[in-house]
């Protein structure tokens, strides 16, 4: 189906610095175009010194919603109405939500995640998981998963800002969910192990191993991969990563972050539209290894 652009047409922006090399657009405008649709997606590279302003134009603008991405996520949360529940706890939204002038800020990323978990024919409710790392990414896994009804995360993070913001977000989170989050120094390599021992999942949401530092791993006794564990990484380029590599040769099954990067896409398309995103399509299209 041909879509045009009307005097109807509703707008969705992505909202970053950079933003070029970004997928989304293709994403939300393939799938917009194979529903008929009359919505349009597009980029713009925004400092942060203007986002302020172009949230409130977009508003003025009668734009349906945004999505934003680095440096982006934590600033936008001053700038919206409402938080869901877990842009709140992790003070991070990927997606904004106009209606009729009142604007909602969630984050679709754990939720991402946890469907990517799902998507790989997993299921981690109810069992532990151990999380490396305390950025952003990890912590909209970890709020998520702790929502979700993952019932004990250990994550580790080297000592310094993340760790200490970190601590806060546990607390919080130990309060409020059925989660039992703990919080380990990333040097405390036998409780690292230990940790990995008894979980269901081990998850890397660290940049550790990312193009072009492809050698890094943080995991060094490599005892700790068996065969029930599943491994993960946020990382999807490369689409196996050094920790991946070496967890699949000793039996572990493992997904990098790609499918996480659509299923948020996905969750954020339905926020807007209401409609699910054609998901299977836009795999083959724009997903396929
Ligand atoms: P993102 O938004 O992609 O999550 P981020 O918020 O900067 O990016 O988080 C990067 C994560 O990777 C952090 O947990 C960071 O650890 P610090 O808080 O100690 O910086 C982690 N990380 C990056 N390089 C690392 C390294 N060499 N060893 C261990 N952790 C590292």
């Amino acid at each position: 189906m041909k879509k045009e652009i009307t005097g109807h047409t509703v707008l969705t922006a992505l909202l970053g610095s950079p933003v070029s090399h970004s997928i989304s657009p293709q994403m939300h405008n393939e799938s917009f175009r194979m529903l008929g649709l009359d919505y349009v997606y597009l980029a713009f590279d925004i400092s942060l010194d203007h986002l302020k302003t172009t949230i409130e134009t977009l508003k003025h603008m009668q734009a349906r919603g945004c999505n934003l991405t680095m440096p982006h996520k934590n600033l936008v949360c001053e700038y919206v109405d409402h938080l869901s529940p877990a842009a709140k706890l992790s003070h991070s939204v990927n997606t904004v939500v106009n209606d009729n002038g009142i604007l909602t800020g969630h984050t679709t990323d754990g939720i991402g995640y946890m469907k990517a978990v799902e998507d790989a024919g997993h299921s981690i409710i109810g069992k532990k998981m151990t999380l490396l790392g305390a950025g952003g990414a990890s912590s909209s896994v970890l709020v998520q998963a702790a929502l979700d009804g993952v019932k004990e995360i250990d994550v580790f993070n080297r000592r310094g800002e993340n760790f200490n913001k970190a601590q806060k977000l546990i607390d919080r989170l130990n309060q409020e969910t059925g989660c039992h989050v703990s919080l380990y120094d990333l040097e405390d390599e036998k409780q690292l192990s230990d940790s990995i021992q008894e979980s269901a999942i081990l998850t890397n949401g660290t940049s550790v191993g990312m193009h072009p530092n492809e050698d890094g791993c943080l995991i060094k006794n490599l005892d700790v991969f068996r065969n029930d564990l599943i491994v993960s990484d946020l990382i999807y380029n490369p689409r196996e990563t050094k920790l991946m590599r070496l967890a699949k040769e000793r039996g572990s099954q493992t997904f990098n972050g790609l499918y996480m990067l659509l299923y948020q896409g996905a969750a954020a398309f339905e926020l807007w539209t209401g409609h699910p995103m054609p998901v299977d399509h836009i795999k083959k299209r724009y997903f396929s290894e």
